[in-house]
């Protein structure tokens, strides 16, 4: 976990930049006040205050004071950011690293500037307020497809409104890496799974066709594809969502997994799928950890 150590706005060069107490990210904008607002793809600069330290070592003059930038930041393994990355930066906001670039134009006028390699530069894909002190945090990226099964879907003859709902709900995490609609049929849904496995996404999500009419095939698709059941995934939805309708026993939803990808069958409405999927938030990061082998050591635990 990184830290946020100094917010700063206003134009850069000749003293231009102040460090604010707070400051606020606004989605796309990028930092209120600060001269790099607005830029195209990287409207916000994350100098490292350790860059100045190493600068110093070698012989350099530079404090941290010195380095450009609306975000000074500490803690950050800057090697692991490879464009895309996304940053949690506070409580709210989430950015991400774009590809590096040589010079910026205000880094041109102001001539010669403590310009790093620790530098990286982000576009804000969630906006939120930020003030000295707070937590920096690499978030993992993942790779996800969501699945809509429904026949009036399919044929146009209803609005999808619980793909995008799901998008949304995903991308703090990662990409939404394919999101396709197919009819309630077996084949069809069995199919489009099997292409996200090997595909290799890390979760596939599936909204629609777990409930008891004839033509809700969901679950018995999904257990034809996956080799691992995850019981305790739909189970919790279930219980935890009853409260909100006891509607939720009717949802014979499935979870499990097929190679490297876990897979999740959720109710087709978009209120099923905001309420189902806040049960599954709690642990959603702990299931890709453990299962891309990013971590989980579960055992360790007490
Ligand atoms: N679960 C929650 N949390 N909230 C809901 O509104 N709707 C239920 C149930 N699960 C619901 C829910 C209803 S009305 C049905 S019919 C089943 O999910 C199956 O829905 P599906 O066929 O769209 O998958």
């Amino acid at each position: 976990m990184g830290e946020i150590i100094a917010v700063r706005t206003g134009a850069e060069g000749g003293g231009g930049k102040k460090d604010r107490e707070t400051g606020l990210l606004i989605r796309v904008q990028g930092l209120t006040g600060d001269s790099h607002a607005g830029s195209a793809h990287r409207p916000v600069s994350l100098p490292a205050a350790e860059s100045a330290g190493q600068r110093r070592a070698q012989g350099a003059k530079a404090k941290p004071d010195d380095l450009a930038g609306s975000l000074l930041t500490r803690g950050i393994d800057r090697l692991s950011l490879s464009p895309g990355t996304r940053l949690k930066a506070g409580a709210e906001a989430i950015l991400r690293v774009t590809p590096p670039h040589r010079r910026c134009a205000a880094g041109e006028q102001a001539g010669e500037r403590v310009t790093t390699q620790q530098e990286i530069w982000a576009e804000v894909l969630q906006g939120g307020p930020l003030r000295a002190g707070d937590p920096l945090e690499v978030l993992p990226h993942y790779r996800f497809g969501i699945i809509i099964v429904s026949d009036k879907g399919a044929a146009g003859e209803r609005e999808d409104r619980s793909g995008p709902l799901l998008g949304e709900l995903l991308f703090p995490r990662g990409d939404i890496a394919r999101r396709t609609m197919v009819p309630d049929e077996h084949s069809a849904l069995t199919a489009e799974l099997r292409r996200m496995v090997a595909e290799g996404l890390n979760a596939v999500f599936t909204s629609g066709g777990t409930g008891l009419s004839p033509r809700d095939i969901t679950p018995e698709a999904t257990l034809e594809v996956v080799e691992r059941l995850v019981p305790g995934i739909p189970e919790a939805m279930r219980r935890e969502t009853f409260s909100a309708t006891p509607r939720a026993m009717l949802s014979r939803a499935a979870a499990g997994i097929s190679g490297q990808t876990l897979i999740i069958n959720l109710p087709g409405s978009p209120k099923a799928v905001r309420e189902c999927f806040a049960v599954l938030e709690a642990v959603l990061d702990h299931a890709l950890e453990t299962l891309s082998g990013r971590g989980g050591e579960c055992g360790a635990e007490k």
